[in-house]
């Protein structure tokens, strides 16, 4: 049969992460081993996210009895990979991940340079209703020497590396950036890879969407819903925006950077700092929305300028279009 239709010289993200990696100064090779290590991991997750294999354990017609309490929970399993294949690499030193409370610290012998904190399945309550979820991370320089202490982790989103998400959808999805433009790379499952099917991606400068959990408005501040009203009831002619809210940031935020818009977990009166931690879920993907030309704020500051203080610690977070991302920051003047 006729096969040439077959690329033979296909831009995997292995391929380009080696690329990448030749053409750095002084390159070593690990950061090139850590992000392949990751990639192993988002690959296991997705086939465990798509149910793969679940035939062998409920037997072909549910026959087998084996409760969902005998498999390890999604995001359990997902945080064991992504700590296990990480530390497999001898690439990092620590890790933040939102399943541990404490600094995971890599054993001494496969200590490397690199500080990782990732969520390894956000949007966990998608789960069960088998909504797209995804998984984030950022990587960092390890800045103290000796033992890894939390201090290597507290540092601000302006110092980071890299940074990824990955989305479990209708396809599974990489978004991948090491601070020279955004890139994303889709899983062919034929190959086991992912191939490169957009370069260098660009946010539209203003979009026709705005997605957050309005049902808190009654606890937001007058700013916020003063913005929402003008989204909803436009006084100068234009059309009202669209709304979408999946509940899983990955979701919301990539569909944010194809189709443009907002996308907004704000402080509210039951959460005054809002839901979102800024380690391992607001950090990386401002990293990722201001390589695509987009902003990122919590309201009264650049996301990634926010000194951390704690590990889990949350911040408001409004992120986007720059246009609709300046326009609510005028809402926000308008009302201090
Ligand atoms: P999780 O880490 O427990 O999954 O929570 C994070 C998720 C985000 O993916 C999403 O943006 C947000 O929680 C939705 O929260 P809410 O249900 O309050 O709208
Ligand atoms: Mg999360």
């Amino acid at each position: 049969s006729d096969q040439s239709a077959f690329d033979t010289d296909v831009w995997t993200l292995t391929r380009f992460i080696i690329e990448t990696g030749r053409q750095a100064k002084g390159a070593t090779g690990e950061l090139t081993q850590l992000i392949t290590a990751m990639l192993t991991a988002i690959k296991a997750i997705s086939s465990a996210v798509r149910k793969a294999g679940l035939a062998h354990l409920q037997g072909m017609a549910g026959s087998v009895n084996v409760t969902g309490d005998d498999v390890k929970k999604l995001d359990v399993l997902s945080n064991d990979l992504v700590i296990n294949m990480l530390q497999a690499s001898y690439s990092t030193c620590c890790m933040v991940s939102e399943e541990n409370k404490e600094l995971i610290v890599t054993p001494k012998d496969k200590r490397g340079k690199y500080v990782v904190c990732f969520d390894p399945l956000d949007g966990s309550s998608n789960i069960d209703c088998l909504a797209s979820i995804g998984t984030i991370f950022s990587i960092y320089k390890r800045v103290s020497e000796g033992e890894p202490t939390e201090q290597d982790a507290l540092q601000p989103g302006s110092n980071m590396v890299c940074a990824g998400y990955a989305l479990y959808g209708s396809a599974t999805l990489v978004a991948l950036s090491t601070g020279a433009g955004l890139n994303f790379f889709m899983l062919d499952p034929a190959i086991g890879e992912f191939v490169l099917t957009e370069r260098n991606v660009k946010i539209k400068q203003k979009g026709k969407i705005y997605s957050l959990n309005e049902g808190y408005a009654k606890y937001f501040h007058p700013s916020i819903n003063e913005y929402l009203k003008h989204k909803k009831y436009p006084q100068d002619g234009s059309s009202p925006y669209g709304a979408r809210y999946v509940g899983s940031m990955v979701s919301d935020i990539h569909r944010t950077i194809a189709y443009g818009g907002i996308f907004m977990y704000p402080a509210n009166e039951k959460s005054p700092k809002g839901k979102l931690r800024l380690l391992y879920e607001c950090n990386p993907i401002s990293f990722l929305m201001e390589q695509a030309g987009g902003l990122a704020t919590t309201g009264t500051q650049r996301v990634l300028d926010v000194q951390p203080e704690s590990l889990h610690q949350r911040v408001p977070f409004v992120v986007g279009s720059p246009d609709d991302v300046n326009e609510y920051l005028s809402f926000v003047q308008k009302f201090s």
